[in-house]
């Protein structure tokens, strides 16, 4: 068997997911193979993600079990990267006996020639290295044939030191990319078919910081809103904060920027927002999402949310769900806080019991699981505009496609739509998706 078979998982974000589609395209190009049964590889390859101690655990038993296919195929070569990979650096070697290098997400440019020195000379090798110049970044994974989506990064790293997050240590400081290679970038994916693309960066909204270009975010979307074949524009993630009105204003004017926005506020009580270090306050999150509204009424808003952070009081923990209630998200991202090392939060007194932060987290997915309900039948009676994706998951007799609001829609329709737009008018609401009939 050929030594350059190799298989990837990934882990985390959808910054990870597109580092790895950035890393298996440079490997294909230098001339391994990948495949998609583990068991075929000579090469293992693990993205990994700290945002918190639960996908920490689960990753670690992962690898555990990779490392056992060594029993039986003692040349594989196991490689451990991303933000876990960046946290544990040398002590991952010490702690998992089995795995051959680790490379952290400012080194995927490096791996296959660790891959070649680990097969050459054995031994361990690790690269946690930052640097700038975001070279790997310039590798635009290659677009499957039918892709209609492509997530295109605008920008790595984050310099906003949220209290309780580990990115800006695992990733390091914000830098922006070139506008050019970005454009250029997209119009290489339209070519090849894509119709949708999702802008990645950690906070999209300082985009252009440190650039000479003297170009802001909602520059960038403009100059993107003008390449031809392009249908739809995304973008991920947003920090209120950093949320200016001239953004806002694009909504609703830019033909193919989507009436879509995913802005995290986290908690809704400001003293709890102060310890978190978010630079906003629920007001000014009340005022964002208000002139979004007011200039797009039909965007919808999803966000995230953590329960139990050091300090979070049952009236903080009311404060929340109160804001909930008066945003009524179409969507929310729930999670328990997580102590991880390194960050301020760690250091902070009054830390909430694991029991009551269930507790405070079943509560809060009830409220939304309403509200997503509710926003979900409001859109009964309308006509909207639908990317036709592919066959349902539901039933092979029904497509799926998805709104400009981001809404999964069923419907009874041809496999020829795929990749075609068509209106569809909406008969059901439910919680993860919509039915539509063609209109
Ligand atoms: N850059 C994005 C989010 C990155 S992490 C932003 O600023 O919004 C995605 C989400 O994970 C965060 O929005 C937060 O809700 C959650 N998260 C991050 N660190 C966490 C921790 N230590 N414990 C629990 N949730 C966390
Ligand atoms: Fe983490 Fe805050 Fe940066 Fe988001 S903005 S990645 S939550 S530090
Ligand atoms: Fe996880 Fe790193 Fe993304 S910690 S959420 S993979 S930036």
């Amino acid at each position: 068997m050929p030594r350059n078979i190799f298989y990837i998982r990934t882990f985390g974000c959808q910054m990870n997911v597109h580092d790895s589609d950035q890393l298996a395209t440079m490997m294909v190009d230098d001339g391994f193979e990948q495949t998609e049964d583990v068991r075929q590889a000579q090469v293992i390859l693990v993205n990994t993600c700290s945002i918190r101690e639960k996908v920490a655990q689960k990753i670690i038993s992962q690898i555990g079990r990779y490392r056992q296919l060594k029993e039986n195929n003692p040349d594989l070569v196991i490689g451990v990267g991303g933000c876990l990979a960046q946290h544990w650096g040398t002590s991952l070697l010490k702690k998992n006996v089995g795995i051959d290098f680790v490379f952290g997400p400012h080194a995927l440019d490096k791996v296959p020639e660790m891959i070649s020195r680990v097969q050459k000379r054995g031994g361990a090798i690790v690269d946690t290295a930052f640097r700038t110049g975001i070279t790997s970044l310039n590798i635009c994974p290659r677009p499957h044939n039918g892709d209609l989506q492509a997530f295109v990064t605008i920008m790595q790293g984050c310099d906003n030191f949220c209290s309780y997050c580990v990115v800006p240590n695992l990733r390091g400081r914000e830098e922006s990319r070139p506008s050019q290679d970005i454009i250029n970038e997209i119009r290489f994916l339209v070519a090849h078919g894509v119709k949708e693309v999702t802008l990645l960066g950690q906070n999209v909204n300082s985009y252009g910081k440190g650039l000479d270009e003297g170009i802001c975010f909602s520059d960038l979307i403009k100059s993107i809103d003008a390449i031809d074949g392009l249908e739809r524009i995304r973008f991920t993630t947003s920090h209120p904060k950093d949320l200016t009105d001239d953004l806002v204003d694009r909504f609703g004017k830019l033909g193919k920027l989507c009436e879509y926005i995913h802005l995290p506020f986290q908690a809704g009580s400001n003293s709890i927002l102060a310890r978190m270090n978010r630079g906003y306050t629920r007001e000014d999150y009340l005022a964002r999402v208000e002139r979004l509204r007011e200039v797009c009424p039909d965007i919808a808003v999803s966000s995230d949310a953590m329960v139990g952070f050091p300090g979070e009081t049952t009236a903080d923990f009311e404060a929340t769900l109160e804001m909930m209630e008066i945003i009524r998200f179409d969507n929310l991202f729930s999670f328990k806080y997580s102590e991880r090392e390194g960050t301020k939060a760690v250091s902070l007194d009054q830390k909430v019991p694991e029991k009551e932060k269930s507790r405070r987290l079943n509560l809060l997915q009830a409220l939304q699981d309403r509200h997503t309900l509710e926003r979900n039948k409001a859109m009964v009676g309308k006509t909207v505009e639908v990317l036709v994706e592919g066959i349902s998951k539901n039933s092979s007799k029904d497509m799926m496609g998805r709104t400009r609001t981001n809404k999964i829609v069923n419907f009874r329709g041809p496999e020829q739509l795929h990749g075609k737009t068509v209106n569809l008018h909406i008969t059901a609401g439910y919680l993860h998706s919509l039915r539509g009939e063609l209109s």
